[in-house]
Protein backbone atom coordinates (compact mmCIF):
# COMPACT_ATOMS: atom_id res chain seq x y z
CA UNK A 1 0.00 0.00 0.00
CA UNK A 2 1.31 3.48 -0.88
CA UNK A 3 2.06 5.76 1.74
CA UNK A 4 0.03 8.57 2.12
CA UNK A 5 -1.17 11.20 4.34
CA UNK A 6 -4.45 12.78 4.71
CA UNK A 7 -4.38 15.09 2.61
CA UNK A 8 -3.29 13.32 -0.54
CA UNK A 9 -5.65 10.56 0.32
CA UNK A 10 -8.86 13.16 0.43
CA UNK A 11 -7.49 14.64 -3.17
CA UNK A 12 -7.07 10.98 -4.48
CA UNK A 13 -10.95 9.84 -3.79
CA UNK A 14 -11.93 13.34 -5.42
CA UNK A 15 -9.81 12.94 -8.55
CA UNK A 16 -10.83 9.11 -8.92
CA UNK A 17 -14.30 9.86 -8.51
CA UNK A 18 -14.37 12.92 -10.90
CA UNK A 19 -13.05 10.38 -13.36
CA UNK A 20 -16.03 7.99 -12.50
CA UNK A 21 -18.62 11.23 -13.27
CA UNK A 22 -19.00 12.25 -9.64
CA UNK A 23 -19.98 15.57 -8.66
CA UNK A 24 -18.57 16.63 -5.29
CA UNK A 25 -20.63 18.06 -2.57
CA UNK A 26 -19.25 19.55 0.94
CA UNK A 27 -19.57 17.78 3.93
CA UNK A 28 -22.86 18.48 5.68
CA UNK A 29 -23.20 19.65 9.59
CA UNK A 30 -22.34 17.74 12.05
CA UNK A 31 -25.59 18.46 13.61
CA UNK A 32 -28.68 16.58 11.69
CA UNK A 33 -31.24 18.11 10.11
CA UNK A 34 -34.74 16.96 10.83
CA UNK A 35 -34.05 13.83 12.45
CA UNK A 36 -34.58 13.78 16.58
CA UNK A 37 -33.19 10.05 16.61
CA UNK A 38 -29.63 10.63 17.02
CA UNK A 39 -27.28 13.66 18.27
CA UNK A 40 -25.22 13.92 15.42
CA UNK A 41 -24.15 12.80 11.87
CA UNK A 42 -22.62 9.44 12.59
CA UNK A 43 -22.24 8.58 8.82
CA UNK A 44 -22.26 10.05 5.63
CA UNK A 45 -25.68 8.75 4.54
CA UNK A 46 -27.09 10.47 7.18
CA UNK A 47 -27.79 14.15 5.63
CA UNK A 48 -28.30 11.74 1.73
CA UNK A 49 -31.43 10.12 3.52
CA UNK A 50 -33.99 11.92 1.44
CA UNK A 51 -32.58 11.08 -1.63
CA UNK A 52 -31.89 7.64 -1.32
CA UNK A 53 -35.58 7.37 -0.30
CA UNK A 54 -35.89 8.77 -4.01
CA UNK A 55 -36.01 12.90 -3.82
CA UNK A 56 -34.00 14.27 -6.47
CA UNK A 57 -30.34 15.65 -5.59
CA UNK A 58 -29.94 18.83 -7.50
CA UNK A 59 -26.38 17.75 -8.04
CA UNK A 60 -27.51 14.26 -9.25
CA UNK A 61 -27.20 10.90 -9.46
CA UNK A 62 -23.59 10.40 -8.54
CA UNK A 63 -21.88 11.81 -5.21
CA UNK A 64 -18.76 11.89 -3.64
CA UNK A 65 -17.78 13.93 -0.35
CA UNK A 66 -15.68 13.89 2.99
CA UNK A 67 -18.31 13.77 5.64
CA UNK A 68 -17.58 14.82 9.44
CA UNK A 69 -18.94 12.20 11.84
CA UNK A 70 -19.13 11.84 15.76
CA UNK A 71 -19.55 8.36 17.30
CA UNK A 72 -19.67 8.52 20.85
CA UNK A 73 -20.60 5.81 21.71
CA UNK A 74 -17.69 4.26 22.68
CA UNK A 75 -16.41 7.52 24.32
CA UNK A 76 -14.88 5.11 26.96
CA UNK A 77 -12.96 3.27 24.01
CA UNK A 78 -11.06 5.96 23.18
CA UNK A 79 -7.58 6.31 24.13
CA UNK A 80 -6.80 2.30 23.04
CA UNK A 81 -5.27 2.14 19.13
CA UNK A 82 -8.03 2.90 17.21
CA UNK A 83 -11.31 4.22 18.77
CA UNK A 84 -12.18 8.19 18.13
CA UNK A 85 -15.07 10.19 18.88
CA UNK A 86 -14.40 12.39 15.33
CA UNK A 87 -13.20 11.08 12.15
CA UNK A 88 -13.81 11.88 8.60
CA UNK A 89 -15.75 9.70 6.39
CA UNK A 90 -14.81 9.71 2.47
CA UNK A 91 -18.16 8.34 0.95
CA UNK A 92 -19.67 7.63 -2.78
CA UNK A 93 -23.13 7.53 -3.75
CA UNK A 94 -25.37 6.13 -6.52
CA UNK A 95 -28.92 7.42 -5.89
CA UNK A 96 -30.81 5.26 -7.99
CA UNK A 97 -27.88 5.12 -10.78
CA UNK A 98 -24.90 2.19 -10.73
CA UNK A 99 -25.13 -0.88 -8.37
CA UNK A 100 -22.92 -3.89 -7.37
CA UNK A 101 -21.59 -4.16 -10.56
CA UNK A 102 -19.90 -1.01 -10.81
CA UNK A 103 -19.08 -0.30 -7.50
CA UNK A 104 -17.31 -3.36 -7.10
CA UNK A 105 -15.47 -2.90 -10.01
CA UNK A 106 -14.48 0.40 -9.15
CA UNK A 107 -13.58 -0.30 -5.43
CA UNK A 108 -11.32 -2.89 -6.87
CA UNK A 109 -9.62 -0.58 -9.33
CA UNK A 110 -9.14 1.86 -6.20
CA UNK A 111 -7.66 -0.24 -3.67
CA UNK A 112 -5.36 -2.17 -5.98
CA UNK A 113 -4.43 0.46 -8.67
CA UNK A 114 -0.61 1.92 -8.89
CA UNK A 115 -2.28 4.97 -9.04
CA UNK A 116 -4.20 5.20 -6.11
CA UNK A 117 -3.63 3.27 -2.82
CA UNK A 118 -1.36 0.69 -4.56
CA UNK A 119 -2.67 -2.30 -2.46
CA UNK A 120 -1.34 -5.66 -3.00
CA UNK A 121 -4.36 -7.54 -4.69
CA UNK A 122 -2.89 -11.14 -2.27
CA UNK A 123 -3.51 -9.18 0.78
CA UNK A 124 -7.13 -8.18 0.38
CA UNK A 125 -9.75 -10.22 1.39
CA UNK A 126 -13.86 -9.12 1.23
CA UNK A 127 -16.77 -9.85 2.95
CA UNK A 128 -20.24 -9.87 1.69
CA UNK A 129 -23.91 -10.91 2.94
CA UNK A 130 -24.89 -14.67 4.06
CA UNK A 131 -28.65 -14.35 3.50
CA UNK A 132 -31.44 -14.48 6.11
CA UNK A 133 -35.07 -13.91 5.90
CA UNK A 134 -35.17 -10.17 5.21
CA UNK A 135 -32.64 -10.32 2.23
CA UNK A 136 -31.24 -13.15 0.02
CA UNK A 137 -27.17 -14.06 0.19
CA UNK A 138 -25.38 -12.18 -1.87
CA UNK A 139 -24.19 -14.34 -5.10
CA UNK A 140 -23.92 -11.81 -7.09
CA UNK A 141 -21.54 -9.56 -5.03
CA UNK A 142 -19.23 -12.80 -4.69
CA UNK A 143 -19.31 -13.09 -7.88
CA UNK A 144 -18.31 -9.48 -9.02
CA UNK A 145 -14.96 -9.94 -6.93
CA UNK A 146 -14.30 -12.81 -8.36
CA UNK A 147 -14.22 -11.83 -11.86
CA UNK A 148 -12.49 -8.39 -10.30
CA UNK A 149 -9.54 -11.20 -9.17
CA UNK A 150 -10.23 -11.98 -5.64
CA UNK A 151 -10.29 -15.81 -5.33
CA UNK A 152 -13.45 -17.84 -3.25
CA UNK A 153 -11.25 -18.40 -0.60
CA UNK A 154 -10.96 -14.88 0.46
CA UNK A 155 -14.53 -14.25 0.25
CA UNK A 156 -16.39 -14.55 3.02
CA UNK A 157 -20.24 -15.20 3.50
CA UNK A 158 -21.37 -13.34 7.01
CA UNK A 159 -24.03 -12.80 8.50
CA UNK A 160 -26.05 -9.51 9.50
CA UNK A 161 -24.25 -8.43 12.24
CA UNK A 162 -21.65 -8.13 10.05
CA UNK A 163 -22.47 -7.42 6.50
CA UNK A 164 -25.47 -4.90 7.03
CA UNK A 165 -25.47 -1.13 7.58
CA UNK A 166 -28.12 1.23 8.63
CA UNK A 167 -30.31 2.31 9.27
CA UNK A 168 -28.42 5.53 10.67
CA UNK A 169 -30.93 6.40 13.05
CA UNK A 170 -33.85 3.82 14.19
CA UNK A 171 -35.57 4.07 10.65
CA UNK A 172 -34.65 4.77 7.42
CA UNK A 173 -32.31 3.63 4.06
CA UNK A 174 -30.21 0.30 4.55
CA UNK A 175 -29.09 -2.85 3.06
CA UNK A 176 -26.69 -5.59 2.73
CA UNK A 177 -22.93 -4.45 2.40
CA UNK A 178 -19.79 -6.15 1.09
CA UNK A 179 -16.55 -4.98 3.67
CA UNK A 180 -13.04 -5.07 2.28
CA UNK A 181 -9.94 -5.78 4.59
CA UNK A 182 -6.26 -5.77 4.37
CA UNK A 183 -4.17 -8.55 5.93
CA UNK A 184 -1.70 -7.14 8.01
CA UNK A 185 0.62 -10.52 7.50
CA UNK A 186 0.08 -11.21 11.29
CA UNK A 187 -0.22 -14.90 12.04
CA UNK A 188 -3.65 -16.48 12.16
CA UNK A 189 -5.19 -16.71 15.55
CA UNK A 190 -7.33 -19.79 14.93
CA UNK A 191 -8.28 -22.12 11.91
CA UNK A 192 -11.63 -20.29 12.55
CA UNK A 193 -10.03 -16.86 11.93
CA UNK A 194 -11.18 -14.49 9.50
CA UNK A 195 -12.34 -10.68 8.84
CA UNK A 196 -15.02 -10.87 11.33
CA UNK A 197 -12.43 -11.66 14.23
CA UNK A 198 -10.79 -8.97 16.17
CA UNK A 199 -7.64 -10.53 16.62
CA UNK A 200 -6.32 -7.78 14.29
CA UNK A 201 -4.81 -9.68 11.55
CA UNK A 202 -7.69 -8.19 8.80
CA UNK A 203 -8.46 -4.35 9.29
CA UNK A 204 -11.07 -3.35 7.66
CA UNK A 205 -10.73 -0.41 5.29
CA UNK A 206 -14.17 0.35 3.39
CA UNK A 207 -17.64 -0.64 3.29
CA UNK A 208 -19.85 -0.57 0.16
CA UNK A 209 -23.40 -0.57 1.21
CA UNK A 210 -26.36 -1.86 -1.32
CA UNK A 211 -28.87 0.47 0.29
CA UNK A 212 -32.36 -1.14 -1.36
CA UNK A 213 -34.58 -1.24 2.14
CA UNK A 214 -36.13 0.90 4.21
CA UNK A 215 -36.32 -0.29 7.51
CA UNK A 216 -39.97 0.68 9.60
CA UNK A 217 -40.56 1.26 12.90
CA UNK A 218 -42.66 -1.45 13.17
CA UNK A 219 -38.87 -3.26 12.45
CA UNK A 220 -39.77 -4.59 8.54
CA UNK A 221 -37.37 -4.26 6.24
CA UNK A 222 -39.62 -2.60 2.54
CA UNK A 223 -37.98 -2.58 -0.69
CA UNK A 224 -36.78 1.01 -1.40
CA UNK A 225 -38.12 2.18 -4.86
CA UNK A 226 -34.30 2.51 -6.34
CA UNK A 227 -31.51 0.22 -5.48
CA UNK A 228 -28.62 3.15 -4.27
CA UNK A 229 -24.77 3.04 -3.58
CA UNK A 230 -23.17 3.83 -0.18
CA UNK A 231 -19.82 3.55 0.67
CA UNK A 232 -17.60 4.56 3.54
CA UNK A 233 -14.30 4.28 4.18
CA UNK A 234 -12.56 6.12 7.26
CA UNK A 235 -9.89 8.44 6.65
CA UNK A 236 -7.97 7.99 9.92
CA UNK A 237 -8.43 4.02 9.82
CA UNK A 238 -6.95 4.14 6.11
CA UNK A 239 -4.07 6.84 6.32
CA UNK A 240 -2.96 4.22 9.63
CA UNK A 241 -2.97 1.54 7.39
CA UNK A 242 -1.13 3.51 4.80
CA UNK A 243 1.56 4.86 6.93
CA UNK A 244 2.40 1.52 8.85
CA UNK A 245 1.40 3.17 11.92
CA UNK A 246 0.93 0.91 14.72
CA UNK A 247 -2.27 3.81 15.99
CA UNK A 248 -4.28 6.59 14.24
CA UNK A 249 -2.55 8.38 17.35
CA UNK A 250 0.76 7.90 14.72
CA UNK A 251 -0.35 9.21 11.83
CA UNK A 252 0.21 12.91 10.36
CA UNK A 253 -2.77 13.84 11.70
CA UNK A 254 -2.11 13.56 15.00
CA UNK A 255 1.38 14.45 14.79
CA UNK A 256 1.16 18.29 15.88
CA UNK A 257 -1.57 17.88 18.18
CA UNK A 258 -0.16 15.20 20.03
CA UNK A 259 3.22 17.53 19.89
CA UNK A 260 1.41 20.78 21.68
CA UNK A 261 0.08 18.75 24.19
CA UNK A 262 3.44 17.48 24.66
CA UNK A 263 4.84 21.13 24.63
CA UNK A 264 2.44 22.41 27.28
CA UNK A 265 2.42 19.48 29.68
CA UNK A 266 6.15 18.19 29.96
CA UNK A 267 4.86 14.71 29.16
CA UNK A 268 6.00 12.52 26.78
CA UNK A 269 3.55 10.31 24.55
CA UNK A 270 5.23 6.73 24.65
CA UNK A 271 7.21 7.21 27.88
CA UNK A 272 4.33 4.91 29.49
CA UNK A 273 0.80 3.76 28.88
CA UNK A 274 -1.04 5.56 31.44
CA UNK A 275 0.68 8.98 29.59
CA UNK A 276 -0.04 7.67 26.35
CA UNK A 277 -3.64 6.67 26.80
CA UNK A 278 -3.94 10.20 28.49
CA UNK A 279 -2.71 12.37 25.78
CA UNK A 280 -4.30 10.66 22.97
CA UNK A 281 -7.95 11.09 24.92
CA UNK A 282 -7.30 14.58 24.93
CA UNK A 283 -6.36 14.80 21.38
CA UNK A 284 -8.92 13.22 20.59
CA UNK A 285 -11.68 14.90 22.70
CA UNK A 286 -10.31 18.62 22.13
CA UNK A 287 -10.29 17.58 17.83
CA UNK A 288 -14.18 16.54 18.53
CA UNK A 289 -14.73 19.61 20.78
CA UNK A 290 -13.66 21.52 17.74
CA UNK A 291 -15.25 19.95 15.15
CA UNK A 292 -18.45 20.24 17.35
CA UNK A 293 -18.72 23.87 17.97
CA UNK A 294 -17.01 24.66 15.04
CA UNK A 295 -19.60 23.43 12.98
CA UNK A 296 -21.62 26.70 10.99
CA UNK A 297 -24.97 24.75 13.47
CA UNK A 298 -22.41 24.40 16.16
CA UNK A 299 -23.84 23.67 19.33
CA UNK A 300 -22.48 25.32 23.06
CA UNK A 301 -21.94 23.23 26.44
CA UNK A 302 -25.14 22.36 28.20
CA UNK A 303 -26.59 19.57 30.10
CA UNK A 304 -28.86 17.80 27.44
CA UNK A 305 -27.97 16.66 23.96
CA UNK A 306 -25.05 17.53 21.89
CA UNK A 307 -24.01 20.00 24.87
CA UNK A 308 -24.13 17.73 27.26
CA UNK A 309 -21.64 15.15 25.25
CA UNK A 310 -19.55 18.36 24.29
CA UNK A 311 -19.14 18.81 27.94
CA UNK A 312 -18.43 15.93 28.83
CA UNK A 313 -15.28 15.73 26.17
CA UNK A 314 -14.30 18.63 27.47
CA UNK A 315 -14.44 18.54 31.10
CA UNK A 316 -12.83 14.90 30.55
CA UNK A 317 -10.23 16.22 28.57
CA UNK A 318 -9.36 19.01 32.03
CA UNK A 319 -9.58 15.40 33.57
CA UNK A 320 -6.44 14.29 31.70
CA UNK A 321 -4.93 17.22 31.52
CA UNK A 322 -4.73 17.47 35.41
CA UNK A 323 -3.53 14.30 35.34
CA UNK A 324 -0.49 14.40 33.29
CA UNK A 325 -0.15 17.55 35.75
CA UNK A 326 -0.85 19.97 33.12
CA UNK A 327 -2.82 23.44 34.60
CA UNK A 328 -5.80 25.56 33.19
CA UNK A 329 -5.88 27.22 29.70
CA UNK A 330 -4.23 24.54 27.74
CA UNK A 331 -7.64 23.29 26.20
CA UNK A 332 -7.97 26.45 23.99
CA UNK A 333 -4.44 26.03 22.95
CA UNK A 334 -4.75 23.00 21.76
CA UNK A 335 -7.91 23.98 20.22
CA UNK A 336 -5.88 26.56 18.06
CA UNK A 337 -3.73 23.68 16.52
CA UNK A 338 -6.51 21.85 15.77
CA UNK A 339 -8.50 24.70 13.86
CA UNK A 340 -5.00 25.36 12.37
CA UNK A 341 -4.89 21.78 10.68
CA UNK A 342 -8.28 21.50 9.49
CA UNK A 343 -9.48 24.92 8.44
CA UNK A 344 -8.50 24.10 4.90
CA UNK A 345 -10.51 21.09 4.73
CA UNK A 346 -13.19 22.61 6.66
CA UNK A 347 -14.01 26.36 6.00
CA UNK A 348 -16.19 26.76 8.48
CA UNK A 349 -13.50 26.15 11.71
CA UNK A 350 -12.02 29.34 10.51
CA UNK A 351 -15.09 31.45 9.91
CA UNK A 352 -15.88 30.12 13.79
CA UNK A 353 -12.82 30.32 15.12
CA UNK A 354 -13.59 32.72 17.95
CA UNK A 355 -16.62 31.09 18.99
CA UNK A 356 -14.60 27.82 19.84
CA UNK A 357 -12.16 29.59 21.62
CA UNK A 358 -14.44 31.56 23.28
CA UNK A 359 -16.78 28.97 24.61
CA UNK A 360 -13.99 26.34 25.54
CA UNK A 361 -12.10 28.83 27.70
CA UNK A 362 -15.57 29.83 29.30
CA UNK A 363 -16.31 25.97 29.80
CA UNK A 364 -13.24 25.39 31.81
CA UNK A 365 -13.50 28.37 33.94
CA UNK A 366 -17.19 26.67 34.41
CA UNK A 367 -15.21 23.53 35.25
CA UNK A 368 -13.22 24.18 37.63
CA UNK A 369 -15.58 26.06 39.79
CA UNK A 370 -17.67 22.93 39.55
CA UNK A 371 -14.44 20.72 40.68
CA UNK A 372 -13.90 22.56 43.82
CA UNK A 373 -17.32 22.63 44.66
CA UNK A 374 -17.81 18.94 44.06
CA UNK A 375 -14.45 17.46 45.00
CA UNK A 376 -15.43 19.30 48.73
CA UNK A 377 -18.87 17.52 48.33
CA UNK A 378 -17.53 14.18 47.46
CA UNK A 379 -14.75 13.82 50.47
CA UNK A 380 -17.77 14.57 52.16
CA UNK A 381 -19.99 11.80 50.80
CA UNK A 382 -16.87 9.61 51.08
CA UNK A 383 -16.60 10.19 54.71
CA UNK A 384 -20.05 9.52 55.75
CA UNK A 385 -20.99 6.63 53.69
CA UNK A 386 -22.12 3.35 54.70
CA UNK A 387 -21.17 0.26 53.21
CA UNK A 388 -19.81 0.30 49.72
CA UNK A 389 -22.14 1.87 47.38
CA UNK A 390 -23.10 5.74 46.79
CA UNK A 391 -27.11 5.75 46.69
CA UNK A 392 -27.76 7.08 42.64
CA UNK A 393 -29.74 9.66 43.80
CA UNK A 394 -26.47 11.07 45.70
CA UNK A 395 -24.58 10.49 42.69
CA UNK A 396 -27.74 12.38 40.63
CA UNK A 397 -27.33 15.37 43.32
CA UNK A 398 -23.65 15.92 42.69
CA UNK A 399 -24.34 15.85 38.54
CA UNK A 400 -27.57 17.94 38.99
CA UNK A 401 -26.21 20.72 41.61
CA UNK A 402 -22.65 21.01 40.92
CA UNK A 403 -22.14 19.99 37.43
CA UNK A 404 -20.50 16.97 38.16
CA UNK A 405 -20.22 14.20 35.18
CA UNK A 406 -21.17 10.91 36.57
CA UNK A 407 -18.53 9.31 34.72
CA UNK A 408 -16.70 11.74 37.57
CA UNK A 409 -18.16 10.20 40.23
CA UNK A 410 -17.44 7.16 38.93
CA UNK A 411 -14.22 7.21 38.35
CA UNK A 412 -13.30 8.94 41.97
CA UNK A 413 -15.30 6.60 43.51
CA UNK A 414 -13.75 3.17 42.00
CA UNK A 415 -10.39 5.30 42.70
CA UNK A 416 -11.75 5.29 46.58
CA UNK A 417 -13.16 1.64 46.23
CA UNK A 418 -16.17 2.13 45.88
CA UNK A 419 -19.18 1.82 43.61
CA UNK A 420 -22.18 4.00 42.69
CA UNK A 421 -25.65 2.53 42.02
CA UNK A 422 -25.65 3.30 38.16
CA UNK A 423 -29.78 2.21 37.98
CA UNK A 424 -30.56 4.43 40.48
CA UNK A 425 -29.07 7.07 39.05
CA UNK A 426 -30.31 6.50 35.27
CA UNK A 427 -33.61 6.53 37.01
CA UNK A 428 -33.33 9.86 38.75
CA UNK A 429 -31.77 10.96 35.09
CA UNK A 430 -34.47 10.13 33.09
CA UNK A 431 -36.87 11.27 35.39
CA UNK A 432 -34.80 14.79 34.92
CA UNK A 433 -34.31 14.95 31.11
CA UNK A 434 -38.32 14.16 30.70
CA UNK A 435 -38.97 17.23 32.98
CA UNK A 436 -36.23 19.26 30.69
CA UNK A 437 -37.89 18.13 27.68
CA UNK A 438 -41.15 19.37 28.71
CA UNK A 439 -39.53 22.80 30.01
CA UNK A 440 -37.97 22.66 26.79
CA UNK A 441 -41.19 22.34 24.65
CA UNK A 442 -42.92 24.93 26.74
CA UNK A 443 -40.33 27.63 26.13
CA UNK A 444 -40.08 27.15 22.79
CA UNK A 445 -44.06 26.66 22.16
CA UNK A 446 -43.55 30.70 22.27
CA UNK A 447 -41.89 31.28 25.43
CA UNK A 448 -45.72 30.91 27.45
CA UNK A 449 -45.18 30.87 31.08
CA UNK A 450 -48.56 30.18 32.30
CA UNK A 451 -51.82 30.48 30.26
CA UNK A 452 -53.32 33.03 32.77
CA UNK A 453 -55.96 35.82 30.21
CA UNK A 454 -53.28 38.65 30.59
CA UNK A 455 -50.54 36.18 29.27
CA UNK A 456 -52.25 35.13 26.04
CA UNK A 457 -52.97 38.45 25.73
CA UNK A 458 -49.41 39.34 25.57
CA UNK A 459 -48.54 36.21 23.61
CA UNK A 460 -50.87 37.73 20.68
CA UNK A 461 -49.37 40.83 20.99
CA UNK A 462 -45.86 38.99 20.25
CA UNK A 463 -47.49 37.80 16.84
CA UNK A 464 -48.17 41.08 16.04
CA UNK A 465 -44.97 43.33 17.22
CA UNK A 466 -42.77 40.44 15.66
CA UNK A 467 -44.63 41.15 11.55
CA UNK A 468 -44.76 45.00 12.82
CA UNK A 469 -40.65 44.57 13.36
CA UNK A 470 -40.32 43.19 9.77
CA UNK A 471 -42.46 45.56 8.64
CA UNK A 472 -40.54 49.16 9.70
CA UNK A 473 -37.53 47.92 10.33
CA UNK A 474 -37.57 45.51 6.48
CA UNK A 475 -37.73 42.31 6.27
CA UNK A 476 -34.05 41.54 5.87
CA UNK A 477 -33.59 38.81 7.82
CA UNK A 478 -35.12 40.16 10.94
CA UNK A 479 -36.42 36.59 13.13
CA UNK A 480 -37.10 35.44 16.49
CA UNK A 481 -34.17 34.75 18.72
CA UNK A 482 -36.24 34.36 21.96
CA UNK A 483 -39.10 35.12 23.95
CA UNK A 484 -40.30 35.23 27.66
CA UNK A 485 -44.14 36.23 28.72
CA UNK A 486 -44.94 36.87 32.59
CA UNK A 487 -48.25 38.11 33.72
CA UNK A 488 -46.55 41.51 33.47
CA UNK A 489 -45.12 41.87 29.77
CA UNK A 490 -43.76 40.33 27.41
CA UNK A 491 -40.23 39.99 25.90
CA UNK A 492 -38.86 39.62 22.55
CA UNK A 493 -35.41 38.92 20.97
CA UNK A 494 -34.40 39.56 17.64
CA UNK A 495 -31.60 40.02 15.37
CA UNK A 496 -30.83 43.09 14.39
CA UNK A 497 -27.65 45.25 14.55
CA UNK A 498 -28.20 48.55 16.11
CA UNK A 499 -30.38 49.79 18.66
CA UNK A 500 -33.86 51.06 17.00
CA UNK A 501 -34.32 54.68 16.66
CA UNK A 502 -37.06 56.64 18.46
CA UNK A 503 -39.35 56.93 15.45
CA UNK A 504 -38.84 53.44 14.44
CA UNK A 505 -40.32 52.26 18.08
CA UNK A 506 -43.14 54.43 17.78
CA UNK A 507 -44.09 53.11 14.25
CA UNK A 508 -43.94 49.92 15.37
CA UNK A 509 -45.72 50.64 18.13
CA UNK A 510 -48.45 52.14 15.80
CA UNK A 511 -48.36 49.20 13.53
CA UNK A 512 -49.26 47.03 16.61
CA UNK A 513 -52.14 48.94 17.71
CA UNK A 514 -53.67 49.50 14.36
CA UNK A 515 -53.81 45.60 14.14
CA UNK A 516 -55.75 45.88 17.82
CA UNK A 517 -57.80 48.20 16.72
CA UNK A 518 -58.81 46.89 13.40
CA UNK A 519 -59.84 43.42 15.81
CA UNK A 520 -59.50 40.89 13.27
CA UNK A 521 -60.18 37.34 13.96
CA UNK A 522 -57.14 35.36 15.09
CA UNK A 523 -57.78 31.80 13.28
CA UNK A 524 -55.74 28.46 13.22
CA UNK A 525 -55.13 25.83 11.11
CA UNK A 526 -53.09 22.79 10.86
CA UNK A 527 -50.82 21.90 8.41
CA UNK A 528 -47.07 20.55 7.10
CA UNK A 529 -44.55 22.70 8.03
CA UNK A 530 -43.89 22.89 3.95
CA UNK A 531 -47.63 24.25 3.30
CA UNK A 532 -46.99 27.00 5.80
CA UNK A 533 -43.97 28.14 4.53
CA UNK A 534 -45.95 27.97 0.90
CA UNK A 535 -47.86 30.58 2.65
CA UNK A 536 -45.34 32.70 4.19
CA UNK A 537 -46.11 32.22 7.62
CA UNK A 538 -43.34 33.00 9.91
CA UNK A 539 -41.96 29.73 10.94
CA UNK A 540 -38.83 30.02 14.11
CA UNK A 541 -37.32 26.58 14.76
CA UNK A 542 -37.92 24.60 11.84
CA UNK A 543 -36.10 21.57 12.51
CA UNK A 544 -37.65 21.25 15.97
CA UNK A 545 -41.78 21.14 14.54
CA UNK A 546 -43.46 17.84 14.11
CA UNK A 547 -44.76 17.01 10.69
CA UNK A 548 -48.03 18.98 11.00
CA UNK A 549 -48.22 22.17 13.02
CA UNK A 550 -50.35 24.94 14.04
CA UNK A 551 -50.58 28.31 11.78
CA UNK A 552 -52.19 31.40 13.84
CA UNK A 553 -53.50 34.06 11.20
CA UNK A 554 -54.24 37.69 12.58
CA UNK A 555 -56.17 39.10 9.35
CA UNK A 556 -53.44 40.80 7.04
CA UNK A 557 -51.16 41.60 9.88
CA UNK A 558 -49.68 38.21 10.85
CA UNK A 559 -49.30 34.40 10.31
CA UNK A 560 -47.19 32.41 12.08
CA UNK A 561 -46.46 28.96 12.70
CA UNK A 562 -47.10 28.57 17.20
CA UNK A 563 -48.44 26.17 19.26
CA UNK A 564 -50.98 28.65 20.85
CA UNK A 565 -52.92 29.58 22.52
CA UNK A 566 -54.07 33.05 21.67
CA UNK A 567 -57.08 35.62 21.90
CA UNK A 568 -59.81 34.99 19.34
CA UNK A 569 -60.20 39.19 18.61
CA UNK A 570 -56.97 41.55 18.49
CA UNK A 571 -59.47 44.26 20.08
CA UNK A 572 -59.06 41.94 23.37
CA UNK A 573 -55.74 43.70 23.75
CA UNK A 574 -56.63 47.10 24.72
CA UNK A 575 -53.19 49.17 23.98
CA UNK A 576 -49.69 48.22 23.03
CA UNK A 577 -46.40 50.23 24.44
CA UNK A 578 -42.87 49.14 24.58
CA UNK A 579 -41.52 49.86 27.68
CA UNK A 580 -37.66 49.26 26.42
CA UNK A 581 -35.76 48.63 23.68
CA UNK A 582 -32.11 47.31 24.44
CA UNK A 583 -29.05 45.16 23.33
CA UNK A 584 -29.46 41.84 24.45
CA UNK A 585 -26.14 40.07 23.56
CA UNK A 586 -24.12 40.57 19.82
CA UNK A 587 -26.29 41.56 17.17
CA UNK A 588 -29.37 40.88 18.95
CA UNK A 589 -31.92 43.61 20.33
CA UNK A 590 -34.77 42.98 22.78
CA UNK A 591 -37.79 44.73 23.16
CA UNK A 592 -40.00 44.87 26.59
CA UNK A 593 -43.50 45.62 26.08
CA UNK A 594 -47.15 45.57 27.66
CA UNK A 595 -50.86 45.83 26.74
CA UNK A 596 -53.13 48.14 28.96
N1 LIG B 1 -22.70 4.09 5.71
C1 LIG B 1 -21.66 3.12 5.67
C2 LIG B 1 -20.75 3.18 6.85
O1 LIG B 1 -20.83 4.10 7.61
C3 LIG B 1 -20.88 3.23 4.42
O2 LIG B 1 -19.95 2.32 7.04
Amino acid sequence: MKKINANELRNMWFDFYKSKGHALISSASLIPENDPTVLFTTAGMHPLVPYLLGQKHPQGTRLADVQKCVRTGDIDEVGDASHLTFFEMLGNWSLGDYFKKEQIAWSYEFLTGEKYLGIDPNKLSVTVFAGDKDCPRDEESAEYWEKAGIPRERIYFLPKENNWWGPAGTTGPCGPDTEMFVDTGKPACSPECSPACSCGKYLEVWNDVFMQYNKTAEGNYEPLKQKNVDTGMGLERTIKTAQGASSVYETDLFAPIISEIERLTGAKYGSDEITTKAIRVIADHIRTAVMIIGDDKGVLCSNVDQGYILRRLLRRAVRFIKQLGGGMGLLSQIAKVVINEYKEVYPELGRNAGRVIGEIDAEEGRFEKTINAGMKKFQAIKEHIVGDTIAGNTAFKLYDTFGFPIEMTVELATEAGLKVDMDDFNKAFEEHTEKSRAGAEQKFKCGLADHSEQTVKLHTATHLLHAALKKVLGDSGIHQKGSNITEERLRFDFNFPRPMTAEEIKAVEDEVNAAINADVTVTCEEMTVDEAKAQGAEANFESRYGERVKVYTMGSYSKEVCGGPHVEHTGELGHFKIIKEQSSSAGIRRIKAIVE
